[in-house]
């Protein structure tokens, strides 16, 4: 598997130096979560979908495509940028308009036969894209197999419907693993901080998860509780 580039990028790739682990993307449209993310210097990527920019109240193309330029230009890696249309001509017109508005935007297209034929399309001409929706392997090899940048499970909503989402996580890695596929496995619908820590350990190559998930991250009572008490004997010392 190999790291994300810029579609417009003549970056070159030497799989051998390169030091690959778990990227960290924020999975909303919201920009003042984007930007305390990414104040905390881990953050190597965004996802939106088109839930997550209603929910912003964004609304109008110049309003979208704004919004994702502002995005782009916060943060220092690729932006998902989903297409509404769910059609072959539709999707490529659509696809190829996001790409223009910044070199980091992948395309995100759903997982359904003209999504697919449209992904080998992009990936054909130097278009990054993110294969969503993807609920089980066969769906994630068709998306490898068409070239995707990015398959996106959604562990969150297959866990609702009482399975296992982060085994999908680790059966895809070992299919990609074993084929050589080239497609990074972005795990999605990220719950809780469980999640991402199952998902490092499953091998996903990017976990996208809400602010909360990833401040989740931070806590346990036993640092609390050691850092009152440091700070506290340290009072003796002055
Ligand atoms: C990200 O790319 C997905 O659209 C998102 O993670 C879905 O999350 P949800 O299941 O919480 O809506």
């Amino acid at each position: 598997m190999i790291p994300f580039m810029p579609h417009t990028s003549t970056n070159y790739i030497i799989l051998q130096s390169q030091t690959i682990y778990m990227k960290f993307f924020i999975d909303t449209a919201n920009l003042a979560q984007i930007q305390e993310a990414n104040d905390l210097g881990i953050l190597d990527g965004v996802t939106t979908n088109p839930s997550l920019m209603a929910k912003e109240g964004i609304r109008g193309t110049e309003a979208i495509n704004n919004h994702y330029k502002t995005i782009c230009e916060m943060v220092d890696g690729p932006v998902s940028a989903e297409v509404l249309s769910t059609t072959f001509d539709e999707i490529i017109a659509e696809g190829q308009k996001l790409a223009q508005i910044h070199e980091n935007i992948v395309v995100k297209v759903p997982m359904i036969k003209d999504g697919i034929k449209a992904i080998k399309w992009f990936t054909d001409n130097g278009i990054s894209t993110n294969c969503t929706l993807v609920f089980s392997a066969g769906q994630a090899i068709l998306a490898a197999k068409a070239g995707a940048t990015f398959v996106s499970p959604f562990i969150g909503r297959i866990d609702d419907s009482s399975w296992d989402g982060v085994q999908l996580i680790e059966q895809i890695t070992n299919i990609y693993n074993a084929q050589g596929y080239m497609t990074e496995v972005l795990a999605a619908s990220i719950r809780n901080p469980l999640h991402i820590v199952r998902c490092a350990e499953a091998g996903a190559d990017v976990c996208t998860c809400p602010l909360n998930s990833i401040l989740g991250l931070l806590k346990h009572p036993l640092t609390d509780i050691g850092l009152a008490q440091f700070l506290n004997d340290a009072k003796s010392m002055q």
